[in-house]
């Protein structure tokens, strides 16, 4: 390999050739059962046969103009506007996740005439200036990403966060407050539902705009449609990406209200020459059938076979503390043990599953919403025996315990 491209693999990271359902296959022809899913992207699994189906048989225009009407992308606005939390009511095309959130932090500076930013430390939002800024501190130091006016609130998230919230809220410079309604990014953290509502009400005080990121977390990740489901949140923009074409092409949505969608669309920046291409909108347009049709049934096998993959996580031998959370297949492992993370991650590829990591201390799980409880546990059976093989060398501490 002549390594032109910049460098972004981790070690040992594999070269995909294929992937269909619950399995990838590397360039050597191994196969990996995938608990992964491109962080959040393979929601249906891989290669979802009604999606390939649609995309086989797209004969849409392969380029428009951003400033072209194309109806398919009219038409799936409205589809989303359906399954989407509140009263959602104006879409703004992304080609991907950040850009997404970087039209919901433009369309709060300009509702409100305030430049001043709130989000939860060590959060993860993007890659941009602006979504780094809000995102990890340490992240956002070593990248430069300097957006001023941008603050943070330490976990835990409780009711003395809120209270520190309140007390920059209450100043009024605040243009937008963004959170992940559950936490992907910080290893499956469910955050308090009185901390998710006082926030809501904070922000609806002080006139500062509710940012749900559920790039992450939303279609059906969480066991809901949207996380915010689960805490009857309404917020005013909320945004999308990654599962929204199941890795069939790439996408970003920024949904908000009305009165938000007329000042963006009549003041704001939104040109995106690849947003929505009709490949896409294709996907796009596929994965909500699946949704429409067997939606309630994937939630279901999402919060069943979650809560059982918890479970079992919980009594696995570890060798430190280990806490167990998440909802639905957003599962999260925190371990206490330096490097212990990316030993089990290592460990478990070598022996054909694929998880997804955060920093150096968390592993998350996340399955397709497809998987049979047979895969599941198969998956589940590597991380144990993995976990098991560090016992004997090891005089660790075995406790875990759950916070799910
Ligand atoms: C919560 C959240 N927001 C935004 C992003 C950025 O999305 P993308 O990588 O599609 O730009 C990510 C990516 O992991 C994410 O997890």
């Amino acid at each position: 390999m002549t390594h032109a491209l910049a460098k972004q693999a981790e070690a040992g990271a594999i070269e995909v050739a294929d992937a269909a359902g619950d399995y990838v296959t590397d360039v050597d022809g191994s196969r990996y059962l995938d608990f992964a899913m491109g962080w959040c992207v393979g929601n249906l699994g891989w290669k979802h046969p009604e999606i390939e189906a649609a995309m086989q048989a797209f004969d849409g225009p392969t380029y428009v103009h951003p400033a072209y009407h194309y109806r398919p992308a009219e038409q799936l606005a409205e589809r989303l506007l359906s399954f989407a939390p509140g009263k959602l009511r104006k879409v703004f095309r992304a080609t991907g996740g950040t850009e997404a959130v970087e039209l919901a932090l433009q369309a709060a500076m300009l509702v409100t005439r305030r430049h001043g930013l709130l989000s939860l430390d060590d959060a993860y939002h993007g890659n941009s200036i602006g979504t780094l800024s809000i995102g990890s501190s340490e992240l956002r130091d070593r990248a430069q990403a300097g957006l001023p006016r941008c603050h943070k609130i330490a976990g835990p998230f409780d009711a003395r966060a809120a209270q520190r919230a309140e007390s920059l809220l209450k100043k009024r410079e605040i243009a937008a407050f963004i959170m992940e309604p559950v936490i992907c990014n910080l290893g499956g953290i469910v955050p308090d539902a009185a901390f998710v509502s006082r926030l809501r009400a904070l922000c609806r005080k002080y006139g500062t705009l509710f940012v749900a990121d559920e790039v992450a977390c939303g279609f059906g990740r969480s066991g809901r449609m949207f996380a915010c489901e689960h805490f009857d949140l309404e917020p005013d923009i909320l945004c999308v990406g990654k599962a929204i074409t199941g890795g069939h092409a790439p996408m970003g949505a920024t949904l908000m209200t009305a009165r938000l969608g007329e000042k963006m669309e009549a003041s704001g920046e939104f040109w995106s020459t690849y947003g929505w291409h009709p490949r896409s909108v294709c996907a796009a347009a596929a994965t909500l059938d699946v949704f429409e049709e067997r939606g309630e049934q994937l939630f279901e096998n999402a919060t069943t076979l979650g809560a059982h993959a918890r479970e079992r996580l919980t009594f696995m031998p570890f060798t430190c503390e280990v806490k167990v959370r998440g909802v639905g297949f957003i599962i999260g492992l925190e371990l206490e043990r330096a490097r212990e993370a990316k030993r089990v991650k290592d460990k478990c590829r070598e022996r054909g599953l694929l998880l997804a990591s955060a920093g150096d201390e968390t592993l998350q799980l996340f399955p397709s919403l497809t998987i049979d409880a047979k895969t599941l546990d198969r998956g589940l059976d590597i991380i144990e025996s993995t976990v098991g093989a560090a016992r004997g060398r090891s005089s660790g501490n075995w406790a875990s315990s759950s916070t799910a």
